[in-house]
């Protein structure tokens, strides 16, 4: 019967021996081979054989070798010796002491060192099931660490997916939002002033009635896309991220009836591109959780530039939230706050209590030699700097060239 190991392939078991007796190689070999082992054995003697052996192991996914034996004592080497040099280069790969003495010190060291088992050559019996034991178990760690470094791979690619998701769905937001300002906000402005001026040259009282009545559904109709208009990109953040936060900080007070207090740093801030809209996205989403779940009667919203980071810390106090609430399948906010400080090379921490919940947005704005990152430096988060939404802020009735003329 060929028993074999639980290896990949069929090949036989490749066994690299450090022994510098050849008819104690030869004895362990005839054990090996009468427990019914398909066996492919070299012998080597020395330290340099030995190194030189594991050498073509190195770095390759499928290592020559299925398992190294070892003998304690040779000429100016020891197997702990050969053991140490074996881990450095691999620390999967099976190895086992066979000796003819070995101390009870030396064999705890050496399995504290990654043996995998230690024999004494007066008892090789054990040595076969040692052996197939040993390589059963490297094939399992080995796939345990293929499978950890997959699913590593596949995090990588999805969190990848879901930031490229994220700034795809700014960029569509920003063209709408372009798009609702040029084309319907135009139409309807040019369509106000037409029945305003319907209404100045109109005698008829019925007409006049008309008129005023189309002119207030225009008029909600342009309030209407100024809203859409800003939540699909604020323009707010045109006059800066310090400005967008403060009036969202008022909003949101007034809205909820919840005291929301805004602190700075910074009076004004110069930011690269993209941090403003993470930063400002991250705020209205810990401002819509405190108002949904937090129950909360105070939140504080802190912005603070320091040693070339910028944070932004949103803290309520309201009731806080358990682990598994972060799990709950329906739930996309907070996951999305994550992937999407990622896009400027920012992180999210979020800690929470009895005393409520606190969430850090955290963004270095230099990289570790303290320069501005690459693909941050070129702008800046300044009203003037192009990359902003310039001409989606409503312009009032009479100030725009191409208005019609007359009005
Ligand atoms: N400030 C908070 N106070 C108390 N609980 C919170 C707070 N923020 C979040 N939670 C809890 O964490 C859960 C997950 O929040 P998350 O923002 O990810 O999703 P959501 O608000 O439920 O849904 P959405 O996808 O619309 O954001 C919430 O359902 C809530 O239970
Ligand atoms: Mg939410």
């Amino acid at each position: 019967m060929n028993r074999r190991p639980d290896r990949q392939g069929v090949h036989p078991v490749r066994l690299l021996h450090l022994e510098d007796s050849e008819p104690d190689h030869m004895l362990a070999m005839a054990h090996l081979r009468r427990s019914g082992l398909d066996l492919e054995a070299h012998r080597v003697d020395t330290r340099e054989q030995f190194e030189a052996a594991l050498a073509t192991s190195a770095g390759t996914s499928c290592p020559p070798w299925d398992v190294v034996l070892s003998d304690y004592h040779l000429p100016g080497y020891t197997g702990l010796m050969a053991l140490e040099r074996l881990r450095a280069i691999d620390a999967v790969l099976p190895f086992i002491l066979v000796s003819g003495q070995i101390g009870e010190d030396t064999a705890v060291e050496a399995m504290r060192n990654g043996a995998s088992d230690y024999l004494l050559k007066s008892n090789l019996n054990r040595l076969a099931p040692a052996v197939e034991q040993a390589i059963r178990t490297a094939g399992m760690q080995r796939s345990r660490v293929a499978s950890d470094a997959e699913l590593q791979a596949s995090r990588r690619r999805l969190s990848e997916l879901a930031q490229h998701l994220q700034t795809s769905v700014e960029a569509e937001r920003h063209a709408i939002a372009r798009e609702i300002h040029d084309d319907v906000g135009g139409s309807l402005t040019a369509l106000k002033f037409d029945l305003d001026w319907i209404r100045r040259h109109s005698p008829e009282p019925g007409v006049q009635q008309r008129v005023l009545s189309a002119l207030e559904s225009v008029t909600h109709a342009l309030e209407a896309s100024q809203r859409i208009m800003q939540n699909l990109r604020p323009a707010i953040l045109e006059q800066g991220l310090v400005a967008a936060l403060q009036w969202m900080a008022q909003r949101f007070e007034r809205r909820t009836g919840v005291i929301c207090e805004f602190r700075t740093s910074h009076e004004k801030m110069q930011l690269p591109r993209g941090v403003p809209l993470v930063a400002y996205r991250t705020a209205q989403e810990a401002l819509t959780n405190a108002s949904k779940h937090a129950r909360a009667d105070r939140v504080t919203i802190d912005l603070s530039l320091s040693a070339g980071v910028l944070s932004l810390e949103v803290s309520d106090n309201g009731v806080g939230l358990a682990a598994e609430d972060l799990a709950k399948a329906q739930s996309f906010g907070l996951r999305g706050l994550h992937e999407r400080a990622g896009t400027v090379g920012g992180w999210i921490d979020l800690s929470s209590g009895a005393a409520g919940t606190s969430l850090i947005l955290s963004v270095p704005l230099t990289d570790e030699d303290g320069g501005a990152r690459p693909g941050l430096a070129d702008t800046i988060d300044d009203p003037d700097s192009a990359g902003t939404l310039s001409g989606l802020e409503w312009v009032p009735p009479g100030t725009r060239p191409s208005e019609p003329a007359g009005l």
